[in-house]
């Protein structure tokens, strides 16, 4: 499944998918063991079975899929697999292993036995590419054609053992052969704000930033259940908190950095405010198709899906219908308007 190059980086403050303009900034934060993770705890646990179980066993980690939106932490989990299971990691991504061949030389002279392959948006790999995958993660090996035409020859190539970790946003646009070739699909879903808090103590701690409880909850309430947008804000309220206060992040610079960057208390920027009034303004609160939306918007539709929707989904403020988007009742709400009268959730079915 071939796709455009679209899931651009909007220019919003906080997005999720920014790798950020200092992306040192992100490493210094990185967990890098089970035991400085936050939060994930179901997955967290059974991760680290498998990773004593693979040890003990001297066999390379199952195939891993990782899934969900961006800002979630997939990457740092292949980091902290790989430490934890004492292994190299080789990170690249779908879109970037362009042939065959690329792929070729990554599995047969960078692998090392047991080491982790981790491809970034999997779900982006060409259909020749993903092809030459299959036989890498059943057989350990790769079918390499020799010669052409009626010289032409398929050898096997024998392969390191390893464990492939994908990362996707989208697990619906993932192939069925490729899906079920993983051992184990890890669902992460969005932090909650308690678990967030600690991550933003822990990286404030990590920073030299002295911060209230009560703070770093405020902060953690305003990152959309993402730990990557979390330790944005972290640092953006460490920048207003260092020039217009005393260095210390309390509460009320937290709410005037929000103020000042456009983040409502529930951590809405106004990317998310357009989309909600666009779909209650011009379309009588939905069903409206993502194309409309990614033009009225001007963003790529990929955006839209993987960036924007989720959290809104996740909190109730749209609904994804076969006819398209609603804004649903919680939804009206926030924008402080009243929900059309009669069955709140008729819009569902319109
Ligand atoms: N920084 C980013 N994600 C984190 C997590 N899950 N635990 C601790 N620190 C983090």
């Amino acid at each position: 499944m071939a796709r455009e190059k679209t899931n651009a980086e909007p220019e919003r403050a906080f997005s999720a998918t920014l790798q950020g303009d200092d992306p040192q900034f992100d490493r210094t934060l990185r967990p890098r063991s089970f035991g400085d993770y936050i939060g994930q705890a179901k997955h967290k646990e059974n991760l680290e079975v498998f990773v004593e179980a693979s040890k003990r066993r001297g066999d390379p980690l199952d195939h891993l899929l990782l899934c969900g939106p961006p800002g979630l932490g997939k990457t740092t989990l292949a980091h902290i697999l790989a430490a934890e299971r004492g292994v190299q990691l080789h990170t690249t991504s779908g879109p970037v292993i362009e042939h065959k061949g690329a792929l070729f030389s990554l599995l047969t002279t960078k692998l090392q036995a047991n080491d982790i392959l981790f491809i970034d948006e999997i779900h982006r790999l060409s259909p020749a590419v993903e092809e030459s995958m299959y036989p890498a993660m059943d057989d350990l090996v790769i079918d390499v054609v020799t010669g052409d035409g009626p010289y032409a020859n398929s050898i096997q190539i024998p392969l390191q053992p390893f464990t492939l970790i994908g990362a996707t946003t989208r697990t619906g646009l993932l192939t069925a052969p490729l899906f079920s070739r993983f051992g184990h699909v890890l669902r992460l879903d969005f932090y909650d704000v308690k678990d967030l808090a600690r991550i933003v103590s822990r990286s404030a701690g990590i920073l030299g930033v002295g911060i209230d409880p009560k703070a770093a909850e405020a902060i953690a309430a305003r990152s959309r259940g993402t730990p990557r947008v979390a330790n944005r804000l972290l640092r953006r309220v460490r920048d207003f908190a260092e020039v217009l206060g005393s260095g210390h992040v309390d509460v009320a610079i937290v709410e005037k950095a929000a103020n000042r960057l456009d983040i409502d208390a529930v951590g809405l920027d106004e990317m998310d405010r357009r989309y909600l009034q666009i779909i209650v303004e011009h379309y009588d609160g939905g069903p409206v198709g993502v194309e409309t939306l990614a033009a009225a918007l001007s963003e790529p539709r990929d955006t839209i899906e993987d960036v924007y929707e989720p959290y809104l989904l996740q909190q109730g403020y749209i609904g994804r219908t076969p006819r398209g988007r609603v804004v649903t009742k919680r939804g009206y709400e926030l924008l402080g308007r009243e929900a059309p009268s009669g069955d709140p959730q008729a819009n569902l079915f319109k």
